[in-house]
């Protein structure tokens, strides 16, 4: 199914609702990880939108992470569908190269094996995805839409539909919201951490750095996708 073509801005509960009601239950799904996709399940939860939620757990999240995914789905009550890499593949790569070779040549092979072979799979039985990915994100991420075809996933014969609600918001509309409406958080976020992702790939940053600064610090900035969002690396590039 094609993205509905929308005319003018909407707010990011309207994109969530449109998006839902657009696709039969089953086959859209929010993609959770931080701070930003709790936001959008709260959202749907005070829309009284019942909608399936799947994270990455790459086996590389630091604890934290792992206590506000169990406090996320008491709070909301409900199922998260935790989705992990192929133990063939990982067994592969950490025997070949070890558990740190990212800071050696990057961090695409290992996000490869952790995250993106796991979402293509779940990719394969949904016909949409919902991201928390906003444009002040990141230099890749200034062209990003509310509603576009994932040019990273689709196939011939299977178009996916990505939808971004938050893509206009600022960091400082994700806090306010989530202080407003006592949204549980990652602890890691009392700690100087902004943007959270694997523990050895995410760091605390000082208030003058840019919020993805602590993300794969050693790394060129205009790369800092790991392949979840990859369309938005070709963009600026290509
Ligand atoms: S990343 O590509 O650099 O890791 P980022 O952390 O900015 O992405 O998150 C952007 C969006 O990608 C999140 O709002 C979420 O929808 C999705 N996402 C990122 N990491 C995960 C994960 N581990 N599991 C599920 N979704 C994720
Ligand atoms: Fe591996 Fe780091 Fe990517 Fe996590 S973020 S999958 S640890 S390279």
């Amino acid at each position: 199914m094609k993205p509905r073509k929308t005319t003018g801005r909407r707010s990011p509960q309207q994109v969530l609702r449109d998006a839902i009601s657009h696709h039969p239950a089953g086959r859209i799904a929010i993609s959770f990880s931080g701070a930003e996709d709790v936001v959008l399940i709260d959202m749907a939860a005070q829309q009284g939108l019942s909608v399936d939620v799947f994270t990455l757990d790459t086996g590389r999240l630091h604890t934290e992470t792992y206590k506000f995914l169990e406090e996320v789905r008491k709070h909301y009550d409900i199922n998260i569908e935790v989705l992990m890499p192929d133990p063939k593949e990982v067994r592969e790569l950490v025997t070949k190269k070890g558990l740190y070779s990212f800071y050696q040549d990057g961090h695409s092979e290992c996000c490869a094996v952790r995250k993106i072979g796991p979402l293509k799979s779940k990719l394969e039985s949904l016909d949409a995805w919902i991201t928390g990915q906003r444009k002040d994100q990141s230099v890749t991420r200034i062209n990003l839409a509310q509603t576009q075809e994932d040019q990273s996933f689709s196939t011939d014969d299977h178009t996916i539909v990505k939808y971004n609600p938050l893509s206009d918001w600022s960091l400082t509309e994700v806090w306010g919201y989530i202080r407003e409406n006592n949204v549980p958080y990652n602890k890691l976020h009392d700690k100087g951490f902004v943007s959270i992702g694997c523990e050895p790939c995410t760091r605390a940053i000082t208030p003058d750095q840019h919020e993805r600064a602590g993300r794969w610090w050693w790394e060129e900035q205009t790369q800092k996708e790991c392949g979840l969002h990859a369309q938005n690396v070709v963009k600026i590039v290509g």
